[in-house]
């Protein structure tokens, strides 16, 4: 189920942004897919399991005003929210994904690293079902987890890993992979985890 929610709350106040493996300061490649979704500023992006992450910085910076950012830890989303002016248009939500329940629709749902933390096939068609709830018909899936041959576990914790056949039959009839890449992360202290990134278009 992606850990207990302590356990992240202990990475988040145990450990600076730039002490996580998967620290980024420009989420360059999930900025290029949401761009690839066509989505203008007036859709509706979540990202979800964001950690404290900067692609919320970068979405209001291109004019995005429909953002909701979860993560199961409260620690990780204040530190985000720290960073923001304090009448950002965000919604910031600590919950287990598996249990959400959206308030509105959305354009565009995004993942990077928290999907891939279910290891249990429930646990992963729970959240598939979460997701198809929240999205939009013809709205976008961007989800990224480590590839094949990237790491088998993060943060101590297992991982499944997807390329994009893995991911297109994980997701079912419903979703056309639009575009799937692989990716080389680097962390900051520059070793190097292989993601896969797949772009689907819901029905
Ligand atoms: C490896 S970090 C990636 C953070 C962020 N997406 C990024 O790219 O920087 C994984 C994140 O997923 C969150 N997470 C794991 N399982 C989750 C779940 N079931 N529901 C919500 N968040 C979850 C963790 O709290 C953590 O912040």
């Amino acid at each position: 189920m992606g850990g207990e929610p302590n356990r992240w709350e202990d990475v988040y106040q145990s450990k600076a942004e730039a002490e996580t493996s998967w620290f980024e300061d420009r989420p360059q490649v999930s900025l290029d897919l949401i761009a690839v979704t066509g989505a203008t500023s007036d859709a509706a992006i979540v990202d979800v399991g964001a950690g404290a992450s900067r692609l919320v910085d970068c979405l209001l910076e291109e004019g995005f005003r429909t953002i909701t950012v979860l993560d199961l830890s409260e620690t990780a989303l204040a530190k985000a929210r720290a960073r923001l002016p304090k009448d950002a248009p965000v919604e910031w939500v600590v919950a287990n994904v598996l249990d959400w329940q959206p308030s509105m629709p959305f354009d565009v749902w995004h993942d990077r690293a928290a999907f891939h933390f279910l290891t249990d096939f429930a646990d992963q068609e729970t959240y598939l079902r979460v997701m198809d709830r929240a999205l939009v018909p013809g709205g976008h899936a961007i989800i990224g987890t480590f590839a094949p041959d990237g790491p088998d576990k993060c943060s101590g914790l297992p991982v499944t890993r997807f390329d994009a056949t893995l991911l297109t039959e994980r997701l079912g009839p419903d979703y056309r992979l639009i575009r799937s890449l692989m990716h080389d992360h680097h962390t900051p202290w520059g070793s190097v985890q292989r993601f896969h990134f797949g772009l689907f278009k819901k029905n």
